[in-house]
Parts: structure tokens; C-alpha cells; sequence
């Protein structure tokens, strides 16, 4: 058996919780490979609407016998941790049955936090707008081998282990001009944090990359969730203006243990237009009111921080590139229904480069996020609109002639087929084409 992977293919947001919600009850596992308390995954179901940050979006699919793992490769919140299981509890999910974390899970500390508000406004004006979450210095004590990871809490020298970081971490934030040493905000965190802590002792720790592989030898099926989109990934993405994780197929290789070859499909999920939350380039966004219109019908607004999500046209330059780094075997399109009221619609398919040439692989820098001489100019294909709602349309029959044609066009420009369509946030509101 092979593990399959649903993972963004622009940046961020793409709709990801939904469809592993929609796709789990076919799964054993699910899994979450890689980023941390950053992700906001929504989920609407029975009139409910549910946001995970580090939780897989596979715990509401039930079934007795499926089961949920924070990988290695995240990097968990012990604080936001706790707030979003008890919520969950509270809602009658019985999480401590079907969630297991990665002992090689790395923590967030509360000084990460400080460190990630201190390095952004160190940055000034060419912040990256992060979420705020700790997630950057996180995963840089991670590569710089001082981090503490979950299974850490069982070793009689935590407390120890834990001081020491923390006096680093502290000293950095004083040279920042940041100090937070003794003040009561940072001690009442502190103890929150290790309240959290001794919560997080509740839930079974594991070997995952053993609990996964073991599975795929049983013959059983596991699904990997990826966070964030692969214009946000550490290399790939539009640095520095990235996450600081592998967010595309790779790193779930990594953030769970599984050879490449053990990988099946792969599920690149987009949506119908393109957003980004946060700063850096994004050559198809729309500072007109059409970008405000997309912005209004389509709710972009950040599901952790509230800000407002840069809109713009869907660019298949971006996207051409994601499928490639991915190996996307199945594209799962989004938030179809928030164009139905546009007469036109258009779609990037070429950039024009700053020396005049053009080209249709995305090239190592596409300008900055303004409007500006040294960026790429997107070459746009305009297509009539469908001016019908899809909301209520379960079955590809019923889709009209006019959004079909967009999406025959968008899988000859990728090379790889629509199997998804959705046309609403409730989980009912999906079409299975293929
Ligand atoms: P994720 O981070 O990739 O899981 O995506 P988010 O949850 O951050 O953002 C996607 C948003 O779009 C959520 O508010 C979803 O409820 C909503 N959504 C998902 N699919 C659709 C869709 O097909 N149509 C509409 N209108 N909304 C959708
Ligand atoms: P999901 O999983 C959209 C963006 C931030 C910022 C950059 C770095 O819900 O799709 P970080 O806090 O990771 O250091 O911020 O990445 N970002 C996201 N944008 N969706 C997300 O997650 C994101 N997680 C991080 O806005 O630009
Ligand atoms: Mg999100």
C-alpha cells in the first residue's frame, strides 16, 4: 500500500481541511506532516464550522478505527495545542482515542513567539507578515540542533534542557531590544506552557514513521495532510516571503518517515483565483475592485489572524511549477461558486519577464509585492464567465458548458486531470468528477 498526499498548490488556504475532511472516511490515517499552529484548516459540516491549527482534519470522519498523528515534521503549540483538543473534546470528540503525536515533533516555546514578533519588527517595512506563531524560530532551533521536541518531556533532564534554550532565547531577544526576562507576561506564559505540557502527557507519544509504515505493510490506507501551499515552501516558495517547512510532497517523506517510493497520489488542491495572506510577490493580485469582489464573496479573510487575504487571477505559471515540484497526479479545484458572477474571468498563462521575453516556467524571482517595473507582467487568457450558481450542483453533468471549458483549459495547461470539484465550504458541497 501506498500513502497518498493532499497538499496546496498556491499559497495557503487553498481549501485543504475540507476536502481531507471529505476524503478521510476512505482513509486509516491521516496524517499532518509539516508546519505547525500557522495553518488554519476549516471544516463545515452539519451546520458546523470547525477550525484546526495542529490537529489532522481527519478526526471527524469516525468509523471506530481511524486514526489521526501529528508527524515529526510539525512543530506543535503545547499552549494552542491544549485550547484546540479541549474545544474539540468539548464537542464530544474523543480525541485521546484517535490522536497520536510524533515523539520527534519539535515544540513552539513561548520565547518562539517573542523571537518571531521581535525578528518581524527588526524587519521594519520588508517584514514577511508571519503569523505570528513562532513558527520561523521553531523550526531554526530545529536545524540548529538545540530544539526540544515532544518525547523530550519524558527525560529527567527536561526542566534542564528547556532553562537552557530559554536563556539563549532570552538573551537574543534582549539584543533585539525585546527583553522579556521577569516580566509577568513571559512568566504567566511560561507557566501556561508548562501547564500544557503536562496536558500534552495525557496523549499517546509515538514512534510515528513506525505506526505509518507498519500500516502501509498491513495493506492500510493512509492519507498525509500538508499545511500551508507550495508558493509558501522554505526553497520552492517566493523566498524570503515563505514559511520556514517543506510544505510540498517531499516534506511529507520527511515530516512522517516515508520513502519516496511508498508515495501514491498525490492531491494538489487549488482554488478557482488565487490569494495570499502576509507579505511578498504575487504577480496576478488584483488591487482593483475586482480583487475586493473576490475578497467579498469569497470570505478571504485568515482563518488564524484575521487579516485580510490578498486576492488576484488564478496564475498557471505558479501553478504549472507546483504541479511539477509536487508530482500532482489529481488537481482538486475550489471555491468555483465565488465566480459565478463574473461575466469575465481570466487566467495567467505566460509572464512577461522585466528584459521583454517571455516565458511559461517561473523564473527564480518575480519582482516584489507592488506594482513595480522589476516585476513580471502575467499574460492573461480571458474566458467567458458561467453566471450560474454552482452552490447546489452535486454531479459533473450538471455544470455548465462555460465552467467546464475553464476547466478543461487549466488541465491542458497542467497536464493532469480535475477529479474534485468543490462548490461550497460544507462538505456536502463536492463533486467527484472522475
Ligand atoms: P486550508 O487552510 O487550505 O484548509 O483552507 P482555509 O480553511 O484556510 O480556507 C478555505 C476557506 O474557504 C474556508 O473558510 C472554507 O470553509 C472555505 N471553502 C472551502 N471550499 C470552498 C468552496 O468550494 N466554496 C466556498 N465558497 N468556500 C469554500
Ligand atoms: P494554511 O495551512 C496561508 C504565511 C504567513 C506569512 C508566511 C510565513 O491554513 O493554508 P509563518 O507564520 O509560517 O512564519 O508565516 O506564511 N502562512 C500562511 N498563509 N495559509 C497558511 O496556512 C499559512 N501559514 C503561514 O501569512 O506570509
Ligand atoms: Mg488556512
Amino acid at each position: 500500500m501506498k500513502a497518498d498526499l493532499l497538499l496546496g498548490l498556491q499559497w495557503g488556504d487553498e481549501g485543504k481541511g475540507k476536502i481531507v475532511d471529505v476524503l478521510a472516511p476512505e482513509y486509516d490515517l491521516v496524517a499532518r506532516f509539516q508546519g505547525g499552529p500557522n495553518a488554519g484548516h476549516t471544516l463545515e459540516f452539519d451546520g458546523h464550522k470547525h477550525v484546526l491549527r495542529s490537529i489532522p482534519s481527519g478526526i471527524f470522519a469516525g468509523g471506530g478505527s481511524a486514526v489521526n498523528i501529528i508527524g515529526n515534521g510539525v512543530v506543535l503549540d503545547p499552549v494552542l495545542f491544549r485550547g484546540e483538543a479541549e474545544a474539540l473534546e468539548a464537542d464530544g470528540i474523543d480525541l485521546h482515542s484517535i490522536l497520536r503525536i510524533s515523539r520527534k515533533a519539535h515544540m513552539i516555546l513561548p520565547t518562539h513567539r517573542l523571537l518571531d514578533a521581535a525578528n518581524e519588527r527588526r524587519k521594519g517595512s520588508s517584514k514577511i507578515g508571519t503569523t505570528g506563531k513562532g513558527i520561523g524560530p521553531a523550526y531554526t532551533d530545529k536545524v540548529s540542533r538545540r530544539g526540544i521536541r515532544v518525547g523530550d518531556i519524558d527525560d529527567p533532564s527536561f526542566a534542564e534542557r528547556y532553562k537552557a534554550v530559554r536563556e539563549a532565547h532570552l538573551e537574543q531577544l534582549e539584543a533585539l531590544g525585546c527583553p522579556a526576562a521577569g516580566s509577568e507576561s513571559f512568566v504567566a506564559a511560561e507557566a501556561e506552557w508548562f501547564d500544557a505540557i503536562d496536558y500534552l502527557r495525557d496523549f499517546e507519544r509515538v514512534d510515528s514513521e513506525h505506526l505509518v509504515n507498519r500500516a502501509l505493510d498491513e495493506g492500510r490506507k493512509v492519507l498525509c495532510e500538508g499545511a500551508q501551499g507550495t508558493m509558501l515552501d522554505v526553497d520552492f516558495g517566493s523566498y524570503p516571503f515563505v514559511t520556514s517547512s517543506n510544505t510540498v510532497a517531499a516534506g511529507a517523506c520527511t515530516g512522517l518517515g516515508i520513502a519516496p517510493g511508498r508515495i501514491g497520489r498525490v492531491y494538489g488542491i487549488f482554488k478557482a483565483y488565487c490569494t495570499r495572506v502576509g507579505s511578498g510577490p504575487f504577480p496576478t493580485e488584483l488591487f482593483d475592485n475586482v480583487g475586493a469582489t473576490i475578497r467579498d464573496i469569497g470570505h478571504e479573510y485568515g482563518a488564524v489572524t484575521g487579516r485580510e487575504r490578498r486576492c488576484g487571477w488564478l496564475d498557471l505559471v505558479a501553478l504549472r511549477y507546483a504541479v511539477m515540484i509536487n508530482g500532482v497526479t489529481d488537481l482538486i479545484m475550489m471555491k468555483s461558486d465565488v465566480l459565478d458572477s463574473f461575466a469575465t474571468i481570466k487566467a495567467a498563462t505566460e509572464y512577461r519577464l522585466p528584459d521583454g521575453s517571455v516565458t511559461r516556467d517561473f523564473p527564480f524571482s518575480v519582482g516584489d509585492e507592488a506594482e513595480g517595473s522589476g516585476n513580471v507582467e502575467p499574460i492573461y487568457r480571458s474566458f467567458p464567465g458561467w453566471m450560474t450558481e454552482l452552490k447546489n450542483m452535486r454531479h459533473a453533468e450538471e455544470l455548465p458548458k462555460a465552467f467546464t471549458d475553464y476547466v478543461k483549459f487549466i488541465e491542458s495547461e497542467l497536464g493532469v486531470p480535475v477529479t474534485v470539484i468543490s462548490v461550497g465550504p460544507d462538505r456536502e458541497e463536492t463533486i467527484f468528477v472522475r
